[in-house]
């Protein structure tokens, strides 16, 4: 499928270029602080993201990267290091001559955050650096640091009197917090009166990357620019919604911190349950970033809370055991580097909801993820309810296809409709066929880091992709109880499976016979 031409009376062509992905340079210099700089996220996200904006001439001038962390570096050896992240981590092909006017803007302060006496002379570090690059005090921090050290990193930065939270200081102070933000409702709530009580509201972007994919901010305007489909989109139509993010990938060397976190604080209490919103929430009155969030919070708030009883029937985790990843031998998480022998997080979870308002009443929403699956794939998929007489049951050869609307968030982005067709012949014989949309076919652009959007968005001063407190909220509501469960009982609801495969087999009972179950395609 390719861009169709525009028609008489739409926006003239050009008006709106698709290329580069972001029209919008951010104009006022920024200072951005990475606390937890000599992590993966740095060098496998945020510096490839920052390097992108940087070719494609949206980043700020003057701009400046100032990397903290506890390992000892010098300002070299930390580009040095980022050039070859930038490189094996970067889309396309490396650029040097670009990675080398990029390189002067990356400076490095190693410094125990914990440490009272670190932030005085890093915060000097920062005025210098500020100053000689003249960029006139606008700062975003950005917590890349483990979750645990959230709360002592916010309260350093007020400390060393870098937070601005009357907004006396020239320029902005902005923080983006990495999530899982908390590790259930109530230490949600603890972390944010931290923050708060530094930071103002407006201050604060929780970053959850799902939000900057394409594919994701798509949803929107799929449902809300177009007419076709919002007729359809509740429950007279739809039979239920699933949503996957399979992961062939392991848990990546990340042990320690799978240990503490496991897939349900790590990838449903924020990533699906912020797509789950995003398919769910009503047309927001206008794009500005509270009336966006308004209506997230209040979809997430209308699911309806699982009750005692039914917990152990509306979740299913697992965790993967020895198998095999494109052809490979691998591991089971049990085997992995930082991880107990015995350990019972899960590495897989899937989960039944159901949303109590008048669009969803009685359509359920099956969410699952999973690491080391056979296929990496997300997908929200819609399933539509079939026919009202089956016309052509008894007389048809060939398969009835169940009717399908699928958003491909990554690989291959972009949207398909399943239905049926009569091939051609003598017979009715009925086949699946599909009307597809493949952003790399119709836009020929690559798909950008989410990383970079929301970065620029930040800079920007621009909320509407972060998720707000009250949604983070509504979502550990959400999953307390089955927290708790698992508290008490740490190995309930937990199954092995095998690296390779779709995930614990026990996860089809969530359909309890209704449907065919997960889709497998
Ligand atoms: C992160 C999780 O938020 O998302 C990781 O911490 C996970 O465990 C990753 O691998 C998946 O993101 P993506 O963009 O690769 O689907």
């Amino acid at each position: 499928m390719s861009e169709v031409p525009q028609a008489k009376g739409d926006s003239p062509p050009g008006s709106c270029p698709i290329e580069p992905a972001f029209r919008v340079p951010v104009t006022a210099p920024c200072l951005l602080m990475i606390f937890g700089a000599s992590g993966d996220l740095t060098a496998r996200k945020l510096v490839p993201a920052l390097f992108d904006l940087h070719r494609e001439g949206l980043l700020p001038g003057p701009f400046a990267v100032l990397g903290v962390s506890r390992t000892p570096m010098t300002d070299a050896s930390f580009r040095d290091r980022l050039r070859t992240a930038a490189a094996e981590f970067g889309a396309g092909p490396f650029d040097a001559a670009a990675w080398d006017a990029f390189a002067p803007m990356i400076f490095y302060h190693p410094a125990d955050v914990s440490d009272p006496g670190a932030f005085g002379p890093l915060s000097t570090r920062a005025s210098v650096l500020c100053e000689t690059s003249a960029i006139p005090g606008n700062v975003v921090f950005y917590a890349a640091v483990a979750p645990k050290s959230y709360a002592p990193l916010v309260r350093a930065i007020a400390s060393a009197g870098l937070a601005d939270p009357s907004g006396a200081m020239p320029g902005y102070r902005r923080i983006i917090i990495e999530k899982p933000f908390g590790e259930d409702l109530e230490s949600a709530r603890s972390l944010a009166a931290d923050v708060t009580a530094v930071f103002r509201e407006s201050q604060v972007y929780r970053i959850d990357h799902y939000l900057g994919k394409e594919t994701v901010q798509n949803m929107l305007v799929f449902r809300f620019a177009n007419g076709i489909f919002e007729p359809l989109w509740n429950r007279n139509y739809i039979e239920h919604v699933q949503i996957t993010v399979a992961e062939s990938i392991g848990v990546e060397g990340r042990g320690d911190y799978y240990e503490g976190t496991g897939a349900v604080r790590d990838m449903v209490q924020n990533h699906l349950l912020q797509l789950l919103a995003l398919v769910a929430m009503e047309p927001p009155v206008s794009l500005s970033a509270d009336d966006v969030r308004d209506e997230k919070r209040k979809v997430l708030h209308a699911i309806e809370p699982t009750p005692l009883g039914e917990l152990g029937r509306a979740c299913v985790r697992g965790q993967y055991t020895a198998g095999s990843s494109a052809g490979k031998p691998v591991p089971g998480y049990r085997a992995e580097k930082h991880v107990a022998p015995g350990s019972l997080a899960e590495t897989f979870a899937a989960f039944r909801f159901t949303i109590d308002n008048w669009r969803w009443g009685g359509v359920p929403f099956y969410l699952r993820t999973g690491k080391r699956m056979g296929r990496a794939l997300s997908e929200i998929a819609i399933r539509f309810r079939p026919a009202p007489t089956l016309l052509f049951g008894d007389t048809a050869c060939g398969q009835m296809a169940s009717n399908w609307l699928v958003i491909n968030v990554s690989p291959d982005e972009g949207i398909y409709l399943r239905f049926s067709a009569k091939a051609p012949g003598p017979e009715v014989c009925i086949r699946p066929v599909e009307f597809a949309f493949n952003y790399h076919e119709t836009f020929g652009a690559r798909v950008p880091s989410p990383y970079s959007r929301l970065l620029l968005d930040a800079m920007h001063g621009d909320a509407t992709l972060f998720p707000r407190m009250d949604s983070v909220e509504a979502a550990w509501a959400l999953l307390d109880p089955f927290l708790s469960r698992w508290k008490a009982d740490p190995g309930a609801d937990l199954w092995m499976y095998e690296a390779g495969s779709d995930g614990p087999r026990e996860a089809d009972s969530l359909f309890e016979g209704n449907t065919e179950g997960w889709r497998s395609r």
